[in-house]
């Protein structure tokens, strides 16, 4: 593994900007450019982040194994699925978003669709609870998810569309009432 040019320059500055033996907390960002270059982490990835921090590989993969945001293994070419599994989600139909995964793109998650295009995975809680059931595709949080709408989703996902994140009902929170902070 190697950064682009420009992304070997871009983490070089990043380095910089921690004091002297702390560089590891330019971990995560490094882990992060890494990932949007490559699209998950491989090893090498992993270990050229770690000797650029001065960090055992054990202690890189702690942290990118920590977190959803890192994968650890390829993921889909057009989109990476994550269906948020906990509770809020979990009683709003979390688990027909799931089934709608495992009959569209693959039985177990972080396998790949046949044609590549797609993973899945359940996740935690990503925040969003008011607007359960939802996923995280790509950067983007889709939120009062229906199987059906999901399904949809993906086949625009599919065709090279990019589906209008948000509510998919259009619920937005309601404004605080008068007199509330
Ligand atoms: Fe799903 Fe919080 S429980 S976003």
């Amino acid at each position: 593994f190697a950064f682009t040019p420009a992304n070997q320059a871009w983490a070089e500055a990043q380095i910089t900007k921690f004091p002297e033996g702390r560089q590891a907390s330019g971990v995560i960002p490094l882990l992060w450019r890494a990932q949007e270059q490559e699209g998950w982490l491989t090893r090498p990835a992993i270990e050229h982040v770690a000797d650029m921090l001065g960090m055992a590989y054990m202690r890189v993969v702690e942290v990118a194994s920590f977190y959803f945001m890192f994968q650890l293994q390829p993921v889909g070419s057009v989109a990476h699925i994550q269906v948020c599994g906990t509770t809020s989600c979990m009683i709003c139909g979390a688990e027909d978003l799931i089934s709608v995964c495992k009959e569209k793109i693959a039985g177990k998650a972080h396998e790949l669709s046949a044609d590549g295009k797609f993973s899945w995975e359940e996740v935690e809680c990503l925040g969003a609870c008011a607007n359960a059931p939802m996923a995280q595709i790509g950067k983007d949080y889709y939120e009062d998810l229906t199987a059906a709408r999901l399904d949809e989703i993906i086949d625009e996902l599919g065709a090279g569309k990019v589906p209008v994140p948000g509510p998919q009902s259009g619920r937005y929170a309601a404004e605080p009432a008068s007199g509330v902070t």
